[in-house]
């Protein structure tokens, strides 16, 4: 097969969601379909469960899940399906953050009970960042959960997203029958615990049919009726061009846990969802047909267990064709590297990977020659655009508890920050550390890398910041003055690329309003999020 047929069959997307709407479910079920595995109950959840946030041993156990899960290929309807797993601990949120930065598209799963989470909102900002095409799958439909309208209402304001249903839930919780598939016109019957094999599907082309009323009852079915005709009227056609540019979202409803509803995202995901795209870098656009290979490490994984340090760099393949045990350039150190072991990740196994396509993520085992955002290439100097920090939660100083170690403390933080465990801002003069990060477990798991892996020992002190601005200007002179008005507040990220801590969202809002000349951006590559 040529390359252009190997970048044709292949679809690399991610399950998202606020903790608990599903995604461990659906992928599960996903991965049934796929025949990658046998039986229910196979993928373990990557949660970290609550209570456990001084239990390091199970947070190793659950990044052992996580990285042999990182990445699941499975074959559906004759597509090679690369799904990258995501961290469903919110303190590890930044992991999600880059892993989003690899795919092309990704299927947002949505509790019916709870509506758009705060977590929901955030995965669709960094989304939305790229305009990564977005499947949504409202879950729970065997539950009590919101109005199918009102859900969808919430997800355009909320999201800032159109949708389109491509299903129609009958019922919800205890009168939930099943749903109208608006595209193919089928009536999908609902019964729990039973999978949809063992219901007949009936095709009701026109919903004036008498046989809904019968297979019904004939106040639901004049609610669907009514229902349907007021979807049709209110949602456009799906445009599926739309649809790939981020602009629009089909949207299906079901149960994971049922296998309800299942398929269908399934069977549309294959029909409409892209297959790798060009990506931008500093030197313009690569594209996936390129013969010369390239790719980016978006993700490092780090052994907590110091008797194997061994790390393994995740590569997402752009362009061109990637071989075992050939020599690529590293451009950011411009070294040649060469790899005889890289893996492909399936659940639980690894397996050598001779060669691999765009699209594809690898696993090249590292000695500390790969930062997040790395660039992998045939020998040209490019770097890939698109993998950028985001302002952290949480900001603590770094104090040294140990001053006859600050060069191994100094040495640790720097590497595991190179890790895409926190990020790193530096404050002049005095070389002032302050740590960066979504959640507070991450402070734990550096103090106990720190501990464990360099000998070094260290406290975290409470410091007043709200968010991490990075500063630009096209004005030199007002950028300057401003950084040295502001010289208490003014740090540099690992790049030295100034970054104001605001201490407080209206303290954030006033400066804003104070130095028009200044932009204040939540990301370091510079497209504002919102507060
Ligand atoms: P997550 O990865 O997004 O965090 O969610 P996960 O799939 O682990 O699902 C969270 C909980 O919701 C699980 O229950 C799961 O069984 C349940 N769930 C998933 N899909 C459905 C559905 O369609 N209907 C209903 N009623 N529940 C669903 P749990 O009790 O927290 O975990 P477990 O003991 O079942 O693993």
């Amino acid at each position: 097969m040529g390359q252009q047929q190997e970048i044709a069959k292949r679809r690399t997307f991610a399950i998202i969601s606020h903790p608990d709407a599903g995604k461990t479910t659906l992928t599960e079920k996903f991965l049934l379909y796929g025949g990658a595995i046998q039986t229910a109950g196979a993928v373990k959840s990557n949660k970290i469960r609550k209570g456990a946030t001084s239990d390091f041993m199970e947070i190793e156990r659950q990044r052992g899940i996580s990285v042999s899960t990182s990445v699941m290929t499975f074959e559906y309807g004759g597509v090679l399906m690369n799904l990258l797993d995501t961290p469903g601990h919110k303190d590890f949120a930044e992991d999600t953050y880059r892993t989003l930065t690899a795919v092309d598209s990704v299927v947002l799963v949505i509790d019916s009970t709870k509506g758009v989470e705060p977590q929901t909102e955030r995965l669709m900002e960094v989304c939305r960042m790229r305009n990564t095409p977005v499947i949504v799958f409202i879950n729970k439909l065997d539950l009590e959960g919101r109005d199918a309208f009102s859900l969808l209402d919430e997800l355009e304001e909320k999201l800032s997203i159109r949708v389109r249903p491509l299903s129609w839930p009958i019922g919800v919780g205890a009168t939930f029958q099943g749903v109208y598939d608006l595209f193919d016109h089928d009536l999908r019957l609902f019964e729990a615990g039973k999978t949809k094999k063992e219901l007949a599907d009936e095709r009701i082309d026109d919903l004036a049919d008498p046989r809904l009323d019968s297979l019904l009852g004939s106040d639901p079915a004049a609610e669907l009726r009514s229902e349907v005709e007021l979807v049709n009227g209110v949602y456009d056609p799906l445009d599926v061009t739309a649809y790939r540019k981020g602009a629009v979202a089909p949207v299906f409803f079901g149960s994971a846990f049922n296998n309800f509803g299942v398929r269908e995202v399934l069977d549309t995901f294959i029909r409409i969802a892209p297959p790798p795209g060009p990506r931008d870098t500093d030197q313009g656009t690569v594209s996936p047909e390129d013969p010369a290979f390239s790719g980016f490490v978006f993700k490092i994984h780090a052994n907590l267990d110091p008797n194997h340090r061994d790390r393994v760099a995740f590569l997402r393949i752009c362009s061109g064709q990637f071989k075992r045990n050939t020599f690529y350039h590293h451009v950011r150190l411009n070294k040649q590297l060469r790899f005889a072991n890289p893996t492909a990740f399936l659940a639980a196994q690894k397996s050598l990977v001779e060669e691999a396509w765009p699209g594809d993520v690898i696993g090249l085992f590292d000695t500390g020659n790969f930062k997040i955002g790395d660039t992998l290439t045939d020998g040209a100097n490019f770097n890939f655009r698109g993998i950028p920090a985001f302002s952290p939660e949480l900001f603590r100083e770094l104090v040294n508890m140990d001053p006859m170690r600050s060069k191994q403390l100094d040495k640790g933080i720097r590497q595991l920050t190179e890790e895409g465990v926190a990020q790193l801002f530096t404050q002049q003069p005095g070389n002032k550390k302050i740590v960066g990060c979504v959640g507070e477990l991450q402070f734990d798991v550096i103090r106990y890398r720190l501990e464990h892996e360099y000998g070094a020992n260290c406290a975290f002190q409470a410091i007043a910041a709200h968010k991490a601005c990075w500063l630009t200007s096209d004005d030199p002179a007002a950028l300057q003055a401003f950084i040295r008005i502001k010289s208490t507040q003014v740090v540099q990220d690992k790049d030295d690329n100034p970054v104001f801590m605001a201490p407080s969202a209206y303290m954030l809002d006033l400066e804003r309003r104070n130095n028009p000349e200044i932009s204040f951006h939540l990301t370091n590559e510079f497209k504002t999020l919102q507060v």
